[in-house]
């Protein structure tokens, strides 16, 4: 069976996310959405959050499972017997840290590769980072996140910037 990982924060997951693990649930057996567990990011959902969402877009997905991670991802994919850890590439500005942690990644494990997905282009500008910031000043994230999880992000993040 072939077993590939999506890593990342998924603070929140995107459509931008979405598109890469639909994409990559067409191309291996079972995909397993690994959302990092790191108190350090100082996340704005926190891990199980972050689960619960991921579960809720992606329940039409019968190969993809969500799960936490801790520690090292080249141990988790050992763990899982996982050979593929799938990333997506928006521009170039991705390119020298993805690639840094995808040698790293192949050093510290050598039996799982790494393989980069070009973003469709509509999600080219997309992040977390920028629909939280959307958010948190009242702005409408509706074309950035599944719609299902689109209120919840707003409720959450909404009232950040909001003057007494
Ligand atoms: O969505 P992100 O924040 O870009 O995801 C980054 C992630 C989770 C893929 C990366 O931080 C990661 O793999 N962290 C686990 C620790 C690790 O294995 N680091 C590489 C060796 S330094």
């Amino acid at each position: 069976m072939k077993i590939a990982i999506c890593p990342g924060s998924f603070d929140p997951v995107t459509l931008g996310h979405l598109d890469i693990i639909q994409r990559a649930s067409q191309m291996f057996d079972k995909v397993i959405v690994a959302v990092l567990v790191n108190p350090e990011k100082n996340p704005s959902f926190t891990a199980e959050e972050r689960l619960d969402m991921i579960r809720r877009v992606i329940t039409d997905i019968p190969n993809v499972e969500v799960e936490c991670f801790e520690g090292l991802l080249a141990d988790y994919a050992r763990l899982k017997n996982a050979h593929t850890i799938v990333k997506g590439l928006r521009a170039v500005t991705d390119f020298e840290y993805e690639f840094q942690m995808a040698l790293i990644n192949r050093k510290l494990n050598p039996e799982a590769d790494t393989v980069f997905l070009t973003t469709s282009s509509q999600h080219m500008y997309l992040s977390s980072s920028m629909v939280k910031s959307i958010a948190s000043f009242g702005g409408d994230i509706s074309d950035f996140v599944p719609e299902c999880i689109c209120d919840e992000i707003s409720r959450r993040l909404g009232s950040q910037n909001q003057s007494e």
